[in-house]
């Protein structure tokens, strides 16, 4: 039986120790309500092949582009989240070449991707440079399959700066200027990154805050929705998923960076969930998973193998 027959089970998680070429194999057309990933910048980090450079990275988007849109529902999303390759000094901004290669295609499709966001992500600390000033920000692309789609600001609003300001003329004079339930939280998200002392720290070199995907997935699913990392690494998307109470695919091609990924599932299955809070929400997530965890739920660590 293959892997996809778990699928509609009420809730799980699927991590798959392999290439995710061989996991969108496995996954059905439209299947996927919203892609949240970090592909490798093939910046010689060590899950990445020396010899990798700027053309690997445009030539593994276009491999897998065409599963990418495949298995993704229409109206659903898919977040790039990435930054800069750098090559003797010179950098390139790697979300220009993803939305190239994203929307190459879209005068042929009945439901073209489309753009809805570029998130600047800015962070306080890293490498502290001489010669330019100091990097401290990346990106996240966030694209649509179509017009149609769900944007719940309601889930992800944050304090507004001055929460208690009134109008003080006009027709409103003495009501609340601002929207008493928080404002929207722009596209330029200050979360710190995960360095030595962070709560979320793992042995992989480049995490993500779980606080990224979880924003991400608050705002672009509903509680029902799949969420599909294709390259996960230590498994942020997937312990975001997790506390949204949100079903979870994710790939990842390294041994190591994999069995990460699975303690921290396993960790958060037993009540021991290491994430660092993003600002609190003006609506509190009462849909966080351990209280609420299905019987069934389980992890499935291998495409094929049904009952492991
Ligand atoms: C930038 S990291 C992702 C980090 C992740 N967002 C996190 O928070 O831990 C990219 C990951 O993709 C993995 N990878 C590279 N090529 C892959 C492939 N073809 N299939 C699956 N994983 C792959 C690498 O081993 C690496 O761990």
């Amino acid at each position: 039986m293959r892997i996809y027959k778990h699928y509609n089970k009420k809730s799980f998680m699927t991590l798959f120790n392999g290439d995710c070429a061989k996991l969108f194999t496995e996954i059905p057309d439209e299947y996927i309500d919203l892609i949240i990933t970090s592909p490798p910048y093939c910046m010689k980090k060590s899950y990445e092949d020396p010899k990798a450079d700027i053309e690997t990275f445009k030539k593994l988007h276009k491999k897998i582009l065409g599963d990418i849109y495949r298995v993704l529902k229409p109206g659903g999303s898919i977040c790039w989240q990435i930054g800069y390759h750098v090559t003797n000094a010179c950098i390139t901004p790697l979300d220009y070449l993803v939305y190239e290669i994203f929307t190459e295609n879209n005068d042929k499709l009945k439901q073209p991707l489309i753009l809805r966001n570029r998130i600047i992500w800015t962070f306080g600390h890293g490498l502290n440079s001489t010669q330019r000033f100091s990097g401290r920000h990346e990106m996240i692309l966030w694209f649509t399959k179509g017009e149609k789609y769900d944007f719940n600001l309601d889930c992800v609003r944050v304090p507004q700066k001055y929460p208690g300001k009134r109008y003080y003329k006009g027709e409103h004079k003495g009501e609340l200027s601002g929207n008493p339930q928080g404002k929207n939280p722009s596209d330029v998200w200050d979360i710190p990154n995960v360095k030595a002392n962070h709560i979320e720290k793992t042995e992989h070199p480049c995490q993500f805050p779980v606080a990224i995907p979880q924003r991400l997935i608050r705002a672009l699913t509903n509680p029902d929705g799949i969420i599909l990392d294709p390259f996960m690494g230590s498994g942020s998307s997937a312990l975001a998923a997790f506390v949204e109470n949100r079903r979870f695919i994710g790939a990842e091609i390294q041994q190591n960076y994999y069995n990460l990924t699975v303690k921290r599932i396993e960790n958060a299955i037993r009540g021991n969930i290491k994430i660092r809070e993003d600002v609190p929400a003006m609506t509190p997530n009462t849909n966080t998973a351990v209280a609420k965890l299905p019987e069934e739920f389980r992890i499935v660590r291998e495409c094929k193998n049904e009952e492991s």
